[in-house]
């Protein structure tokens, strides 16, 4: 028998869309909401990967300091899980690594049987990371990948059939809505097999000024940080964003328990993006979205793992219960 339909995939369809026809799909899919929103991943490129380091060196920015407390005091835990065959270590958001080399250290110094995968959206990040790791430890088995978390995702199901150890370290979980965690969680397990571990990063809900100040440094960097997502846009996709007219503000949700930060249009101005062909127009004070930081309870942790098909094995805190990182096991069989 003939068949008379064909199942399209992407081998059909060539190389998916180019990176700059998505972010320029993305953007003006962005800028046409109401209200304007721009997806925090863009704020990674090389510059912005850069600014992102500076801020985990900020006093105000105790997130990454806690967290590093954390793998420091729990990595001879962490590694008891992984001491009974060869596992893949997989990073999703890796960046300059810091965080990771405490744990790599140890593993390494345990005689684990590993192989180091960072993934990460930031090529020069990537680079960075990958020469600053064969320079530390020769004889770390290494392969990077250059993706965002979704692709790679779907790379990991398909690549192997070893134990997996992926690390989501943090709080990077809070750039999603609700809703998104989930999905993402969930397709996260989908390509996990039964009895692979994910080791994630939660921010706690706290003292709403601590939050306020680490995402309002005195620095000013948070602001470059998000401000260098216009000069990209003016970059890459030919826009002229006047960025003197723009202001930074970042605010605390006590409804949806997420820090929210915006760019500000400060006064009524239009805006044309050249490689989207389009005029964009703002409002006196109209803000553009850029970033949801979310904040979790341990019951909301708790849920999570619970909807997503995983159970909690452990969990660390920093001495100031400021952070959290909670090991989950994939269960299948349930
Ligand atoms: C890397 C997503 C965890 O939301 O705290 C830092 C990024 N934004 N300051 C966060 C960020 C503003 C950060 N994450």
């Amino acid at each position: 028998m003939t068949v008379a339909y064909k199942v399209l995939d992407q081998k059909d369809l060539g190389t998916s869309l180019e990176t700059k026809e998505v972010f320029a799909l993305d953007v003006l899919h962005g800028l046409s909401q109401t209200p304007k929103t721009i997806s925090s991943k863009y704020f990674y490129d090389d510059k912005g990967s850069k600014y992102f380091q500076r801020i985990t060196e900020l006093e105000e920015y105790y997130l990454t300091r806690c967290e590093y407390e954390i793998l420091n005091t729990y990595k001879n835990v962490i590694s008891d899980y992984m001491n009974t065959c060869e596992f893949n270590l997989i990073e999703l958001g890796a960046g300059d690594g810091k965080k990771t080399n405490i744990l790599i250290e140890h593993f390494l110094q345990n005689n684990l049987r590993f192989n180091y995968v960072p993934i990460d959206i930031s090529e020069a990040a990537m680079s960075w990371l990958t020469n600053s790791l064969k320079q530390k430890f020769p004889k770390l088995s290494m392969y990077g990948l250059v993706s965002e978390y979704f692709n790679a995702i779907k790379w990991l199901g398909k690549s192997s059939n070893k134990r997996n150890l992926v690390l989501f370290l943090g709080s990077n979980i809070g750039n999603f809505s609700k809703g998104n965690s989930k999905v993402f969680l969930r397709s996260l397990w989908n390509s996990l097999n039964d009895g692979d571990y994910v080791l994630i990063g939660f921010d706690l809900k706290k003292d709403i000024n601590l939050l306020l100040n680490a995402y309002n440094d005195s620095e000013g960097i948070t602001k470059e940080f998000n401000i260098n997502l216009l000069k990209r846009i003016n970059q890459e996709l030919k826009g002229n964003f006047d960025i003197s007219k723009f202001q930074f503000f970042a605010n605390y949700n006590v409804s949806s328990g997420a820090i929210e930060s915006y760019l500000l249009s400060t006064e009524k101005q239009q805006v044309l993006i050249e490689h989207i062909g389009q005029v964009f127009s703002f409002k006196a004070w109209e803000p553009i979205h850029t970033e949801y930081s979310y904040k979790y309870l341990q019951l909301d942790i708790e849920s999570l793992a619970n909807e997503t098909g995983f159970l909690i094995e452990n969990q660390f805190y920093d001495s100031k219960k400021y952070f959290t990182d909670s090991i989950w096991k994939v269960c299948k069989h349930a």
